[in-house]
């Protein structure tokens, strides 16, 4: 919840206290230093024990409640006809008004059930923006993904609210050009995760339907991050700061016609689903569950996820829940925008992303700022955050490098998980780094995986960047 203090300045409250706790360790610079060479400077590669605050990643690392817990322990371990989905069919029907639900075991299995179902090689798949396991399984299934966002989109300076939409024109231009044939859906994706967790207005979502039911298109829509999604339709568009989250998601899924959702982030479990009304879809991804993920009720999840997932889906109707981690994102983004630091505007869902561009204008594209960033503020800090530029995109088919139109590293801010002060440190550290940004320098790869290379790629620090800026971490701030 956010509060105004005496001072004017709004903050973010947790709404929940904290009742079990992990220890965390920060490593002194020279420790850093090692992790960070053995690991190939790819933050991917750190181990837990060598990081401070794990803001990687909003995925599968929130604090679950202490209802979810209870739930996983009179969980139904059945192989088959288990009690737990017939309770997340219950939540899904309440929260999200679907019928038929499928569970996967995270949300790229979700992409590769689509994928398998309803693309042909050939065709093209208009969305908001890609996501990096959406955009391989399409294109593994033969399609071509065509990113159709607003202008604004892709100005990390912006104050539009409504970021993550998809542009109505070139939506129709599209149609226009491959026909409606060669479209077998549109997909929205909910806060778009990589263009630094920018929403979409419900304005934006009914008018990208609207389109496509004058030509028989199906809208998917992948609401990973549905919870924020709600959150910001409720406190940025116009008419909606009355409604309820429940009666906010309500609106848009009557705008859906494939659903589906990563739960790693949204409801805070280790899980996905799939979930429509029209049953005709149900029974072609039936058809491949039990092959590439498990049977039915389970879904290739473990049955405690799946009770938990049931119980976080209904939780997020909470605005305290729904808005938990976007508030903390917003707090954190004001905060390094008032030292200075370069930060995506305006603050969206998961987390609060530097624009390395900006922030290091002197590491052109071709040796990674984004990446280098990340790995700057690791050494810096402790803090372990995520690449999200031109390394987190694939090469073309003649092997030639793809700029990324954004060059970010993100720091998420898992839901429930870290304090106030932690997120203090975090500002004070990366306000240091951004003065001094000259000491951090490009990187280059030293092995590189032939797909998604972020994840196991090894690179190097160009010219030995990393021990200098150690010395200089030293020297303000002592060993740690
Ligand atoms: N869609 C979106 C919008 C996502 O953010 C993610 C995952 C997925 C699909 C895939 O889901 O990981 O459960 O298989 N995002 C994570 C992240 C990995 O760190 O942003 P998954």
């Amino acid at each position: 919840m956010l509060v105004r203090l005496a001072n004017g300045r709004e903050i973010p409250v947790e709404m929940h206290k904290t009742r079990i706790v992990q220890k965390i360790y920060l490593k002194s610079f020279a420790e850093r230093l090692k992790a960070m060479e053995e690991g190939g400077y790819n933050t991917f590669s750190l181990r837990t024990r060598d990081i401070f605050l794990d803001m990687l990643t909003d995925s599968g690392v929130n604090a679950m409640s202490d209802n979810q817990l209870a739930a996983m322990i009179t969980a139904d371990d059945a192989y088959a006809g288990g009690e737990g989905y017939y309770r997340l069919k219950d939540a899904v029907k309440d929260v999200l008004g679907f019928d038929w639900v499928l569970p996967v075991h995270q949300g790229r299995a979700a992409e590769h059930l689509l994928a398998k179902v309803l693309i042909k090689p050939g065709t093209v798949i208009p969305m908001n923006y890609h996501f990096t396991t959406t955009k391989v399984h399409f294109e593994l299934a033969g399609a071509t993904v065509l990113e159709i966002y607003i202008d604004e989109a892709i100005n990390t300076q912006s104050k539009h609210p409504f970021k993550g939409s998809l542009d109505p024109q070139k939506f129709r231009d599209v149609i226009k050009k491959y026909g409606r044939e060669k479209i077998p859906f549109v997909r929205m994706e909910a806060t778009a995760n990589l263009l630094g967790g920018q929403p979409f207005s419900l304005d934006n979502l009914r008018e990208i339907r609207k389109i496509a039911n004058e030509h028989g298109i199906p809208l998917v829509f992948d609401g990973s991050l549905i919870q924020e999604a709600a959150y910001f339709i409720k406190t940025r568009e116009k008419g909606y700061d009355k409604k309820s989250i429940g009666d906010i998601i309500k609106e848009m899924m009557a705008e859906v016609d494939i659903y589906y959702m990563s739960a790693r982030k949204t409801a805070s479990v280790r899980g996905g689903l799939i979930a429509v009304n029209d049953k005709k879809y149900y029974d072609q991804f039936l058809v491949w569950l039990p092959v590439y993920e498990g049977f039915l009720t389970y879904g290739g999840m473990s049955v405690k996820e799946v009770e938990a997932m049931a119980v976080g889906l209904r939780e997020i109707l909470d605005v305290e829940v729904a808005g938990s981690s976007a508030e903390f994102v917003k707090y954190f983004a004001e905060r390094l925008i008032e030292s200075g630091v370069p930060v995506v505007t305006p603050p969206g869902g998961l987390a609060a992303h530097l624009d390395a561009k900006r922030f290091l204008p002197h590491i052109p594209q071709s040796q990674y700022p984004a990446g280098a960033l990340a790995a700057g503020v690791y050494l810096a800090s402790g803090i372990r955050c995520m690449e999200r530029g031109t390394i987190s995109m694939e090469r073309d088919a003649k092997g030639n490098e793809v700029f990324a139109d954004l060059e970010l590293a993100r720091l998420a801010v898992p839901r429930r998980v870290y304090s106030m002060s932690q997120i203090e440190f975090a500002v004070d550290r990366i306000a240091w780094l951004y003065k001094n940004r000259d000491l951090v320098g490009g990187l280059k790869f030293v092995e590189e995986p032939p797909v998604l290379r972020f994840f196991f790629g090894k690179l190097a620090a160009l010219d030995n960047w990393g021990a200098k800026l150690g010395e200089a971490v030293k020297k303000n701030f002592g060993e740690r």
